[in-house]
């Protein structure tokens, strides 16, 4: 029994009776009950600890009031699943110290088997819908294989995607194998999740705004096609976040997905007019404006929900994750204005 079925109905574009709400990265540092956390154990053990995660995945519905959970894991315990070792620095980011450049490369990475490689996350998953009790519900996630594939060539973050594009253009049926052996796994670890529990799943395409058009439909956008109408799943939505790629939001309004996150470089109005009669809309209030003040906060807020105006198949969110340094009054004021706000709309 779901007490809190808000986001799931506005996902599906069904009737509700305000606009359900949740941020990415909302188990994060910006939550002191997090930090503490934190405090006493490194990031990827809190990942390969259920009850750890379980609990940190609960505190911003505690805390901040959200209509979902999201799962708290990273995109790279995939790549990890595959064969690959990470770390997480704190100021680095994450880092694959041997990352993938040659055939042999690729040739050494196997497809995920959530099962052995992932129980984990499948684990936290249980963990957590036991803990909820359906307060909300929780949402597992995956990196998109070109994200991911980026990442595992590259070795960690980067400003110019050098190596990853050099292999796309130079090694194309090599770069093709390595998105084929991703974008199983992602299928894979999709489908574990929502065996475990999961009552939707995100696909972050957190890089898909590096290419360019031609080159995202046929190296991010395509791979996410074949996840997205391969998965099994019982009424489960889907959302895809092609964060930057708003030449081509009406191609991946298109590839099967019930939900499109979009950042805030794209007018609301126009996404939905681009795509709303397909799917649902997830976003977008620039992460930043959580620095300004509340009563600014509550403006933007309503600027966007006026944007996309009366009826359901919106999903309040961030234009991306919420960042370390916002103060969690700011999150909590942001959340409070969707609900206080967004009422009208469906009425
Ligand atoms: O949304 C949530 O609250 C669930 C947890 C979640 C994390 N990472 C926890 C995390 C999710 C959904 C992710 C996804 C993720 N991870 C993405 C895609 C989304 C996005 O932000 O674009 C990416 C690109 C990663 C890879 C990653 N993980 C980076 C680049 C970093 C370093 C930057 C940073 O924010 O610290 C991480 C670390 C990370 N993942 C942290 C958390 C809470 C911080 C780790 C810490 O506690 O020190």
């Amino acid at each position: 029994m779901m007490h809190n079925n808000l986001f799931l109905r506005a996902c599906k574009r069904e009737r509700v009776e305000r606009t359900p709400v949740w941020m990415m990265r909302q188990a994060g540092r910006y939550l002191p009950q997090y930090r503490e956390v934190r405090a006493n154990t490194d990031f990827i053990t809190i990942c390969k600890t259920p009850e750890l995660a379980a609990e940190v995945t609960i505190q911003p519905v505690d805390v901040i009031d959200v209509d979902a959970a999201i799962i708290f894991s990273d995109i790279l315990v995939v790549p990890e699943a595959m064969g690959m070792l990470w770390t997480m620095e704190e100021s680095a980011g994450p880092r694959f110290p041997h990352p993938i450049r040659s055939r042999d490369d690729v040739a050494a990475l196997r497809v995920a088997d959530p099962e052995r490689g992932l129980r984990y996350v499948l684990d936290a998953i249980q963990a957590t819908k036991r803990r909820l009790g359906g307060r909300v519900p929780l949402i597992g996630f995956s990196g998109s294989p070109w994200t991911l594939a980026a990442y595992m060539i590259e070795g960690g973050g980067t400003s110019n995607f050098r190596y990853v594009k050099a292999m796309m253009l130079d090694a194309p049926a090599l770069f093709q194998d390595l998105l084929d052996k991703i974008t199983k796994s992602v299928r894979l670890h999709l489908e574990a999740q929502i065996s475990a529990g999961a009552d939707a799943v995100q696909i972050f395409d957190t890089w898909g705004g590096v290419l360019p058009p031609d080159h995202f439909r046929k190296f991010s956008l395509e791979p996410m096609f074949e996840v997205v109408s391969t998965l099994t799943r019982s009424g489960q939505p889907i959302i895809v976040f092609p964060k930057g790629a708003n030449h081509s939001l009406k191609e991946v309004s298109e590839i099967g997905a019930d939900v499109v996150g979009v950042d805030w470089t794209v007018d609301m109005a126009e996404a939905k007019e681009i795509m709303g009669d397909r799917v649902a809309i997830q976003g977008n209030l620039d992460p930043s404006f959580l620095y300004a003040s509340t009563d600014s906060i509550r403006n933007e807020v309503k600027s966007i929900l006026r944007k996309f105006g009366k009826g359901s198949g919106h999903v309040f969110n961030l234009g991306h994750g919420i960042t370390p340094n916002v103060p969690v009054d700011h999150a909590i004021a942001m959340v409070r204005a969707v609900k206080e706000e967004s009422a009208p709309y469906h009425s």
